[in-house]
């Protein structure tokens, strides 16, 4: 075994079998019956034709993920001129990352994040043999352009991480953080929007700053907005020039013929599929009052999960929750969890959860001042 990975741990949630799962920032919903028929019969006829590999420029995806971005700028109100050379896919966002770090990481290298944030940045670099180094964010959680900019000037790091909205914080950050890190630094501005889709009013993605910015790269999912996690597909935005070089570093075939033609029936529907998105905000922000209002501290959410804070003791709350059938996520930070949103009725047996909770002990909140 590499010396450098002795006392390193897997990445890996509870997975436990209870009625309300809210711990790994899934959608909460089911992929509609419609979705499901359109991806039934779009696999059907490729079953005979897997004694071939597939396409391995995965054509077809590119086309089909420019037009969903076209779209999404377009409604933010960002004009990026998008071309199929700029797009990337792979089984999942962490495949995606994982390419970019083993094609600009690696041995003698340095990752620079700001935590707390996606507990997989640091495993992807240090897996790669790069070293991880990781800049404490502000008290809020959030982080501001001249701090990041600092610090990136500091450490002048080959790949910054920045994560917006950041998991498991919820928080955003501007389109300034990203340019001061990029202006900051000769390496790799990564852009992880895994929740972009969530943020209301929608802001501007990272990919508004491509133009002009060969190092920067925007990865995005559709495991979260798309209701797709089981599908595995990941993708990223950037210059031509740095996609070409993420054809080093991928298995050959790494999509597979199946995986391609249900992720481009899925982009098909996404209106369809993006229809939850607008329920799960509003179970977020029901969330995040009642918590509110019962004395829990809540930081500002634009994704489908919520960070709370001022808990006297995170892993007596998580029990007592799953004693009641509710898997929520400690995610280790002192006095503090995280909860996704889930359907209308889940959200209501937590929030009920909770209520009976404080009512038993009200010393799961941490005593006023
Ligand atoms: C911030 C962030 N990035 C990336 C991922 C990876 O998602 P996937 O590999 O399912 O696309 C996650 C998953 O939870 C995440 O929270």
């Amino acid at each position: 075994m590499r010396s450098d990975l002795v006392g390193l741990k897997p990445y890996g949630a509870p997975h436990l079998d209870v009625p309300v799962q809210l711990n790994v920032n899934e959608n909460a919903y089911p992929i509609p019956d419609v979705v499901v028929e359109s991806m039934r019969s779009a696999v059907d006829g490729h079953f005979a034709g897997l004694n071939r590999y597939p396409d391995r420029e995965f054509e077809d995806l590119r086309g089909h993920l420019v037009s969903y971005l076209d779209g999404v700028n377009r409604r933010a109100g960002g004009a990026v001129d998008l071309s199929p050379e700029m797009i990337w896919a792979g089984n999942g966002s962490n495949e995606v990352l994982s390419h970019i770090v083993q094609a600009f990481g690696g041995p003698g290298r340095t990752v620079l994040g700001f935590t707390p944030s996606y507990s997989m940045h640091p495993l992807i670099a240090t897996g790669t043999g790069a070293s991880w180094q990781s800049s404490a964010r502000n008290d809020d959680f959030a982080l501001d352009a001249d701090a990041v900019g600092a610090e990136v000037a500091d450490v002048d790091p080959d790949i910054v991480f920045l994560c917006t909205p950041n998991n498991p914080t919820g928080t955003s950050i501007g389109l300034d953080v990203i340019e001061a890190a990029y202006d900051n630094c000769s390496g790799i501005v990564i852009v992880d929007e895994a929740y972009a889709e969530f943020s209301r009013p929608a802001r501007p993605s990272a990919m508004t700053l491509l133009a002009g910015r060969p190092r920067l790269v925007v990865s995005r999912t559709m495991s979260k907005a798309f209701a797709c996690a089981g599908l595995r597909l990941g993708y990223a935005i950037a210059a031509p020039e740095l996609i070409d070089v993420l054809r080093l570093v991928r298995l050959p075939y790494h999509l597979s013929d199946i995986t391609q033609v249900l992720a481009c029936t899925a982009l098909e529907h996404a209106d369809v599929l993006l229809d939850n998105v607008d329920r799960l905000i509003d179970s977020r922000d029901r969330i995040s009052q009642h918590l509110r209002d019962v004395g829990f501290t809540v930081f500002p959410s634009d994704s489908n999960f919520v960070l709370f804070g001022n808990i006297s003791s995170p892993q007596t709350l998580w029990q007592r929750l799953l004693d009641r059938g509710i898997l929520i996520r400690d995610i280790g930070i002192t006095h503090h969890a995280r909860v996704n949103a889930g359907t209308e009725v889940e959200t209501t047996a937590f929030l009920r959860a909770i209520d009976e909770i404080l009512g038993e002990d009200p010393g799961i909140l941490l005593p006023a001042g």
